[in-house]
Order: structure tokens, then sequence, then C-alpha cells
């Protein structure tokens, strides 16, 4: 079997250690060849992962854009913002693309990517990669054969948790919604997306609440300071750098923080670097809460909440069909019977073994790189038109949070 052979752009966290690893051990599936990013370290060390030509490592997209095609598909991996002008102009040289989530961070953008991918007849999918997971699957399909009836109604919950809104989402690249994604676009379009994969329909009304509560110089307790390092309320905060990433360990997030893996390397970037900064200071402006109420085609409907304070576990979700209920974690699920009043588990992550987003990142990288191979579309569960739809109702749901108003989708 020859492998599909892919381009990595951007190899940040996600480009290079979320789907191209997958390729290393499945070497007759996948090839990454080529790389495009600006950082000289990450450049080397996509070179020493993959074994990349050097005539094929770019510091930017638009010079391996502007070389005749030199793979089969890329990965996407740039920031948010910077998603679109890569799609639309490697769609046209004829490269297939698995972009990350979110696609854009306008609609508009995210209408241009999908009208780019389809004049160009390129396989497509988005980096939703929880359609991809075991669990998902499995519930997926235990829901379309029937077994709790009709749904009615979902409750889903998104636990981000407190030290990973603090990483992320205060001191970290999404924290700032005029630089980067607002929150329900770079955290919960995967969730918005999952409710619309599990009950199967369109969305067609939004309405949604929620704020920036807690992360905010009005709630600095007295006596802290600017820096965690030098902060007299360390010790009682829960937030604290020190407390999150002098841990000894160098995996994610403290991955993040910089390329100097080292004790001195991390101890220094908590000491001056932007993940140290005391969460009450930062320029962050996403919500730490919101919830969204959502109506789907046929009347079902379902009610989403995202949480900053709550300990990091999966997501919960209750579905509520006309013969049964079932009720999950991301890791396991409860199905409970009307008929029988029986409650039986299901364990499909631990069946299959975890690895990134519960299996989903592998799942989705061997579903594209098939769909590649073998020309097939209907192997990619986020390809452009749900996609789209999805990041719609996440550009409605935001636009109804900031006017208090109930939006209805409209998809042209
Ligand atoms: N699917 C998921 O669950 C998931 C999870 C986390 C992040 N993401 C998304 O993945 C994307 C990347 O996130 P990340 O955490 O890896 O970010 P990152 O900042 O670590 O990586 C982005 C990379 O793009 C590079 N870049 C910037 N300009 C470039 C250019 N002109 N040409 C080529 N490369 C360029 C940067 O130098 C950087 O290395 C984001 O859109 C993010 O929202 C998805």
């Amino acid at each position: 079997m020859k492998p599909v052979t892919i381009a990595i752009i951007g190899a940040g966290d996600r480009g290079l250690y979320a789907y191209a690893p997958y390729t290393l051990s499945h070497g007759d599936e996948g090839k990454v060849v080529a790389v495009a990013e600006p950082r000289e370290g990450r450049r080397a060390k996509a070179k020493a992962m993959f074994g990349i030509p050097d005539k094929n490592i770019f510091a930017d997209w638009r010079a391996l854009a502007r070389k005749p095609r030199l793979a089969d598909a890329v990965i996407i991996a740039t920031q948010d913002r910077d998603h679109k002008a890569p799609a639309v102009a490697l769609a046209k040289k004829g490269y297939h693309i698995l972009l990350e989530k979110p696609m854009a961070s306008t609609a508009a953008d995210c209408k241009a990517i999908v009208k780019a991918v389809k004049a160009a007849g390129v396989i497509f999918a988005v980096g939703h990669v929880m359609r991809y997971s075991p669990y998902f699957s499995r519930l997926k399909s235990f829901l379309d054969s029937g077994v709790i009836g009709e749904i009615v109604s979902i409750e889903h919950l998104e636990p981000v948790g407190y030290w990973h809104q603090a990483h992320s989402f205060v001191r970290g690249n999404w924290r700032n919604s005029k630089e980067t994604s607002f929150m329900l676009l770079a955290k919960s379009c995967h969730d918005i997306d999952i409710l619309r994969y599990l009950t199967g329909r369109p969305c067609v009304a939004v309405s949604s609440f929620g704020s920036l509560k807690h992360f905010r110089k009005e709630e600095k307790p007295a006596g802290a300071g600017m820096r965690c390092v030098a902060c007299g309320y360390e010790p009682k905060c829960p937030f604290s750098a020190k407390k999150i990433y002098l841990t000894g360990k160098t995996e994610w997030p403290v991955s993040t923080l910089t390329d100097d893996l080292t004790p001195e390397g991390i101890a220094a970037a908590v000491e001056t670097g932007p993940y140290g900064r005391c969460v009450y200071e930062c320029d962050n402006d996403v919500v730490d809460h919101q919830v969204v109420n959502l109506l789907y085609e046929g009347g079902v409907t379902a009610s989403f909440t995202m949480c900053a304070f709550t300990v990091t576990t999966g997501r919960q979700t209750r579905i509520m069909g006309t013969r049964g209920e079932i009720v999950g974690d991301r890791e396991k699920f409860t199905h409970l019977d009307f008929l029988t009043d029986k409650s039986t588990v299901y364990n499909p992550a631990q069946e299959a073994g975890f690895s990134g987003h519960g299996g989903g990142d592998e799942g989705l990288i061997r579903s594209f790189l098939a769909a590649v191979r073998d020309g097939d579309a209907t192997r990619i569960a986020s390809g452009p038109d749900v996609s789209l739809e999805t990041h719609l109702t996440v550009f409605a749901a935001e636009k109804a949070r900031l006017k208090g108003t109930v939006e209805k989708i409209r998809l042209s």
C-alpha cells in the first residue's frame, strides 16, 4: 500500500503531536514529507521526528504553496485566525485537507473555506475529534439502533476544569476574543458539533447566557501580587502557576510554556513568561461559564453548559429518549431501559484503549488517510457541510449571548 504523503502546516502542539505521530507507527498508511513552520526549533523537531528532507522545509505556508504540489494532503494546525488563508490556497493547489477546529473565526471565513474545498473537489475533514472516539462512535451507533426510542432531549456538560481554564483561557492562547476565538468557538465547538452528531438533526434555533465572572481584576484577593512567584496569596490560590506548572512533569500543559523543558527552563518561564501571570491580572476576556439552549428539527431540545469551575473530567451527557435514558461521562455510559427497568454499563473507551481525546485524534487521522487513499469522503464524519452547519450554530449562539436574543440558524 502506498502511504498518503502529508505536509504539516504549523508545527505547534497539534501540528506535531496530535495526528502526525500516527504515521510513525503506521508507515504504510501515511508519511510526513514536508513542514511549514516559522519557529526554527519546531522545524528542526519536525525534521528529526519525521525525517523530512531539507528541500521540503519551509518557514511559512505561503512558500510551500508557491511550489508545485509536493504531498497528497496537508494538516493545517496554525492558530484559529490563520486557518482560512492556507485552507483556501492549498485547496486550490489540490491538497486534501485535515483542518484543525475551529474551521475559522468568522462565519464568512468558514463559508469561504467550504466553497474552496468543494470547488477543488478535495477530501476535507475538520478536527472534530470526538466524532471519531470509540466512546462517541459507540454511543452514536447505540442511539441509531433505536434502543432508547426517539431522542427527545439531551443535557450536556463540558467541565473545562479550573486549571485548564487558567492555562488556556486566562493566561494562554485562547484568552482574548479580540486576538483569537471566543470561548464557545475555541472550546465548545466540539460540544455543539457532538450534539448535532448525537441528535442526527440540524439545529434550528439557539439562546445563550454567560459571562466572565471570576478571572477579573475586581475579583483579585487582597495581598495578591502580579506574578505567582512574588505573591503573598499564592499558597491559598488554586490557580497558582507554581502549583500548576512546577510539578516536575514536562508534558502538556507544561510543554506549552517553553521549548526548554529542563527544571530551570520551566522555572524561568513561570518567573517571566505569560503563564506565570496572576490570573486576576491578565488581558483575558473570554467567558468562564456559558449555557446554550438548542432547538433541533422535529422539536428535539438540548441544553449545554461549559464551566471553568469544575475538576477536569470527561464531558457529562444525559440523553433522554422515549424508551430509555443514557448517562455517560466520555469513558463509559449507562443505558437505563424503561420497559425492563434494567441498567447496563458500556465502556467503549476502556475496550479500545486510550489515546489523545479519548482515541479521537487517532480515529480522525486514520479515517482521513483512508478517505484520501480510497478517494472516499464518506469515511469523514466531520466533512464540509456538517462542519459549516455546526460552526454557524456556534456563531448564532454567541450572537444570542451578546444580544440577549433567540437566534435562528441560517445556513446560507
Ligand atoms: N482538535 C482539538 O481538539 C484541538 C485541541 C487544541 C487545539 N486545537 C486547534 O489547533 C490549532 C493549533 O493549536 P496549537 O495549540 O497547536 O497552537 P500552536 O500555537 O502551538 O501552533 C500553531 C503553529 O502555527 C505556526 N504558524 C504561525 N504562522 C505560520 C505560518 N505562516 N505558516 C506555518 N505555520 C505557522 C506557529 O508558529 C505555531 O507553531 C488551533 O486552531 C487550535 O484551536 C484543536
